[in-house]
């Protein structure tokens, strides 16, 4: 029998710990079972076209503090609905069964795909019609169901906290309403943790539609009281009770078509309307999902490869990796697929949250 090989993509939107999951997988594969590993072009999209390359010690050498993915990364590509061009229009197909042909023919004994709940889901129809699929879960949402983190999460969380750190010094200066909006799509983690970390004095999740009027009484109040500035940190997809989120872009091509932003703009302008106080919008965007992951992210991100290659070397297939308190462990894919993790409205953190004077958008007691 040959040596045993196995393949690596990263599929989603990028995020800090992506290389490090990369190399984890590489060393572990080649230094403790001996396998060959490959690593799919981005995402989806490189099994589908069959672009890989050969890892080694070599080319993952140096990059456990990079940023991004050396592989690179889709977040449109998908076998079940590949979007190609045909007589100038843009058709859909379903490639699965080819790519299911160039699995085999590459010899894969197994596949490690390192991405988000969209990731998962594809993983798992692959692992329905015959791949032997591990998932490694990465978002700066934390938003997969069935672990307690993601990595990726620790890193955005610091950059968005320190950007509400640095945006006092202007609120308080200039005795204005800064709002920040950052990312998360429809989870609100984000949001909810940096703003806790930054001391935000108005958080808005999205699992909490808000009424502005409610905004615009903290504002005047704190103001009244001599605080005049305040900090409201709102997660892009936030919206007002009975409204609806602010949509971005619609982008057609991809399994998730909406990307979501712009919520601060509409907040600020009420609120700016109604108190006659400054507002300014710093909207974070992808600055959260660049640079070098923190110690935390890279530590879970090396745990989770070594665990991902240990899974396969266990025969133990469609699983995610997952971390459940103190424990690396492995849940079963179809617990994750098309399922995304919410902020419950009666969480510990809303809790103290409340305890410590944070206004959530609407009356929570
Ligand atoms: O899922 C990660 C994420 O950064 C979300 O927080 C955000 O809504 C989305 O991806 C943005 O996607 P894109 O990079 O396609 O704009």
């Amino acid at each position: 029998m040959g040596k045993r090989r196995i393949g690596i993509l990263t599929g989603g939107g990028d995020c800090p710990g992506l290389n490090a999951v990369i190399r984890g997988v590489t060393k572990t594969a080649i230094t403790k079972y001996g396998l060959e590993v490959i690593g799919f072009y981005d995402g989806f999209q490189g099994l589908i076209e069959n672009r890989f390359t050969l890892l080694n010690y070599e080319t993952v050498s140096g990059i456990l503090t990079q940023g991004g993915t050396i592989l690179g990364t889709s977040n449109k590509a998908n076998p079940f609905e590949h979007f190609i061009m045909e007589n100038d229009k843009q058709i859909v197909k379903d490639v699965s069964k080819n790519t299911m042909e160039l699995y085999h023919d590459l010899g894969l004994d197994a596949l490690i795909t390192v991405g988000g709940d969209g990731t998962m889901t594809i993983s798992g129809m692959l692992g329905k019609i015959g791949a032997n699929v591990v998932g490694v879960p990465k978002t700066i949402d934390k938003d997969l169901m069935e672990t307690d983190t993601t990595f990726g999460f620790d890193t955005a969380r610091n950059i968005a906290t320190e950007a509400i750190d640095r945006l006092h010094s202007t609120a308080q200066s200039h005795h204005r309403v800064m709002i920040v909006e950052v990312m998360g799509r429809n989870a609100g983690w984000l949001a909810l943790e940096s703003g806790i970390a930054g001391g935000g004095d108005v958080i808005l999740l999205p699992e909490i539609p808000y009424d502005i009027n409610e905004i615009i009484q903290v504002v005047r109040q704190r103001s009244r009281f001599g605080k005049r500035f305040s900090i409201v940190v709102v997660a892009e997809g936030a919206r007002p009770e009975g409204g609806e989120q602010v949509v971005k872009k619609v982008v057609h091509d991809s399994p998730e078509k909406i990307r979501l932003g712009g919520i601060g703009h509409t907040i600020a302008a009420q609120i700016e309307d109604a108190t006659r106080i400054e507002c300014r919008v710093t909207i974070l965007g992808h600055l959260q999902r660049g640079g070098t992951p923190t110690p935390l992210d890279r530590i879970l991100a090396t745990q989770f490869a070594v665990k991902a290659t240990e899974l396969v070397m266990e025969n133990q297939f469609n699983k995610m990796v997952a971390l459940k308190g103190n424990q690396i462990t492995a849940v079963p894919m179809e617990k994750v697929m098309g399922k995304q993790k919410l902020v419950p409205v009666d969480s510990d953190l809303i809790q103290a949250g409340l305890a410590v004077g944070t206004h959530f958008g609407k009356k929570l007691q």
